[in-house]
């Protein structure tokens, strides 16, 4: 194994001593863990936070991750590689990166150094601030499977994007105008400037309008929202359209009975999109809007703005 010679013996974490809400979110202190093998340590400069990291929080993946506390949260991170093992041929100490890791348990990136065994990495372009790296990976490919692999969008479609101030939204909103689609945004008032300058052509304010009846049919319809919003957006589609959601699985026969598809869009870590996805933003086609940033100490005040559901663009930690 290589290491840096220089890296402190212990980290800092911010982990649950069990599910709950977010007063639960501690600082501790741990040693600095030894990659082996394939794995590898990053020294984090900054966390993206994500709506799942609280819905992880809140114990809605408990089956999956087990009752092993502490658990480390956070998936979305940037930062540097300072460790690698042994069979580790396509990173160098000092890499900067951005990645995502895949929904491990116990071993989140709210820390000082993330021990990487399972993560889609991309190097981060020059150019291209550390905190908005770490604002990208599951926004950014969340909203391009949504698009790209789901619905296909091409040029000319109409595209509905809901939630459009928000992490996924906000990108998506512009991804769509890039792949050639007319895009109707929902977001409330404050937000609808916002939403104009990131390239939605028609924004509606879904507190004082009901979308239903302010808009033609659609070819697609990106559902950052999901329960009553994504049942009404099956109404607003053209026959064979398709409504990708994010926030539950939907009951497919609620579609088929329209005429239409509903599918989750399931992000997955892929590391050729995340390559693709840091390059746009690197050369101005994409813009990640970090609307916070705070220490990585003060993650519960973050996970209660993200938990009203009407935060702005990314927040992101500091370690
Ligand atoms: N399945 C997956 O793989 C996957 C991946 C990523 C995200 N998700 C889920 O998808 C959802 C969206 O994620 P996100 O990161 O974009 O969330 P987010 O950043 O928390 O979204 C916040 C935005 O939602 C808007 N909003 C709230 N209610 C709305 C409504 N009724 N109509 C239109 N806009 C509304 C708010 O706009 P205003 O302030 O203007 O109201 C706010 O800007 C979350 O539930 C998340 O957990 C799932």
């Amino acid at each position: 194994m290589n290491s840096s010679a220089a890296s402190p013996a212990t980290m800092t974490v911010v982990e649950i001593p069990s599910w709950g809400g977010a007063e639960l979110l501690r600082s501790a202190t741990r040693p600095i863990p030894t990659p082996r093998g394939r794995q590898l340590l990053v020294e984090v400069d900054a966390i993206g936070v994500n709506p799942v990291d609280a819905k992880v929080r809140a114990g809605r993946y408990a089956a999956a991750f087990g009752e092993d506390f502490p658990i480390v949260l956070g998936r979305d991170f940037s930062g540097r590689i300072a460790a690698v093992g042994d069979q580790v041929t396509a990173w160098r100490l000092g890499d900067e990166v951005l990645g995502t890791l895949r929904m491990e348990p116990r071993l989140g990136c709210y820390c000082s150094h993330v021990l990487v065994t399972d993560a889609a990495m991309a190097r981060r372009p020059a150019g291209v601030p550390a905190t908005t790296a770490a604002a990208l990976p599951v926004a950014g490919l969340t909203a391009w499977q949504a698009l790209v692999e789901c619905a296909m969008v091409g040029p000319g479609q109409r595209v509905l994007v809901h939630a459009a101030a928000g992490g996924v939204g906000h990108l998506a909103v512009q991804l769509a105008r890039y792949l050639g689609a007319e895009v109707i945004a929902t977001a409330s008032a404050r937000n609808h400037d916002f939403v104009r300058e990131l390239g939605a052509h028609e924004v509606i304010d879904y507190t004082a309008v009901d979308f239903e009846t302010a808009i033609d049919p659609v070819d697609v319809v990106i559902d950052g929202v999901g329960g009553e919003v994504y049942d009404r957006s099956l109404r607003v589609l053209v026959p064979g359209g398709i409504c990708v959601t994010m926030p539950d699985r939907p009951d497919p026969a609620k579609a088929e009975a329209l005429g239409v598809r509903g599918v989750l869009v399931f992000v997955r870590p892929d590391q050729v999109q995340l390559e693709g996805l840091a390059a746009m933003v690197a050369d101005g086609r994409l813009t990640v809007h970090v609307d916070r940033v705070v220490p990585l100490a003060d993650a519960a005040e973050v996970h209660r703005e993200v938990e009203t559901g009407h935060s702005r663009g990314k927040q992101v930690l500091l370690p």
